[in-house]
């Protein structure tokens, strides 16, 4: 089985006075049971990932090009994240799909990119309100799971997200039920696709709100792994309560 993660999404926030925070996250979880990943901003890896060095905690990219180098102005290749120092990168967060008109197509090119650099991708999808309230929900989730995810995917080198997109940063939570009802389905949809062993074993993290108040509930649903965290992982004093929590189900 493949070790709970609390991964923490900085997104476009964070300068280098921030990093301070990686310091505090690593002093008050020294040895967890866990494991705990930053994905700050990409002006910060490179640092963060120095700072941390050696210790707790695991650096990742919030995005990368499927190409490994070329004329891509802007764009920063998976190997590049790894040489940076960084060991994951999400992937199809909701929030590119829509800025930046990502398809599944094109988070699948950039999954293989991923891998091929030795980087675990931590693969997003999730529904939209309409699309819950429509009913659509496992099959938008269906859909994009088939078409994001490359052949290959393993434990060891991708972990699923479900983050439905009306839960981030509102403040509203899917219940548990509904929760268990997505993960159960992403998880036989692993199975059916990547067989038994890894299937079962693919992380696959619940994001969308996390909180210190609510993580414990979430963590205790069947087949959630971990929390991709938003707001809530850019303070130690707020991440720190849900990295506690999830070591509370190991
Ligand atoms: P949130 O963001 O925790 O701020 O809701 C989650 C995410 O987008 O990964």
């Amino acid at each position: 089985m493949a070790r709970k993660l609390a991964a923490g999404n900085w997104k476009m926030n964070g300068t280098r006075c921030a990093l301070d925070e990686l310091s505090a996250l690593a002093k008050a979880h020294p040895d967890p049971s866990v494991d705990i990943l930053i994905c700050p901003p990409a002006t910060l890896i490179r640092t963060a990932a120095s700072l941390v060095d050696g210790g707790p905690l695991l650096i990742g990219g919030q995005d990368c090009h499927s190409q490994v180098s070329g004329a891509h102005t802007g764009d920063i290749s998976a190997d590049m994240l790894a040489d940076a120092g960084a060991t994951h990168v999400i992937l199809g967060h909701s929030e590119r799909r829509e800025d930046h008109g990502e398809s599944s197509d094109d988070v699948n090119a950039k999954a293989r990119a991923a891998h091929a650099s030795g980087l675990v991708a931590i693969v997003c999808v999730g529904e939209s309100l309409a699309q819950r309230e429509a009913s659509n929900t496992l099959d938008i989730i269906g859909g994009q799971l088939a078409s994001s995810l490359p052949d290959g995917c393993t434990a060891a080198n991708t972990v699923i997200a479900y983050e439905p997109i009306w839960a981030i940063g509102t403040g509203k939570v899917p219940s548990t039920a509904q929760i268990d009802e997505v993960h159960d389905f992403i998880r036989a949809r692993m199975i059916r696709r990547f067989g038994q062993a890894e299937g079962a074993a693919i992380p696959l993290l619940y994001g969308g709100s996390v909180k210190p108040d609510n993580a414990a509930e979430i963590f205790a649903t069947d087949n959630v792994d971990g929390a991709l965290v938003g707001g809530a992982s850019l303070k130690a004093a707020d991440f720190s309560p849900i990295i506690k929590a999830l070591e509370g189900t190991v």
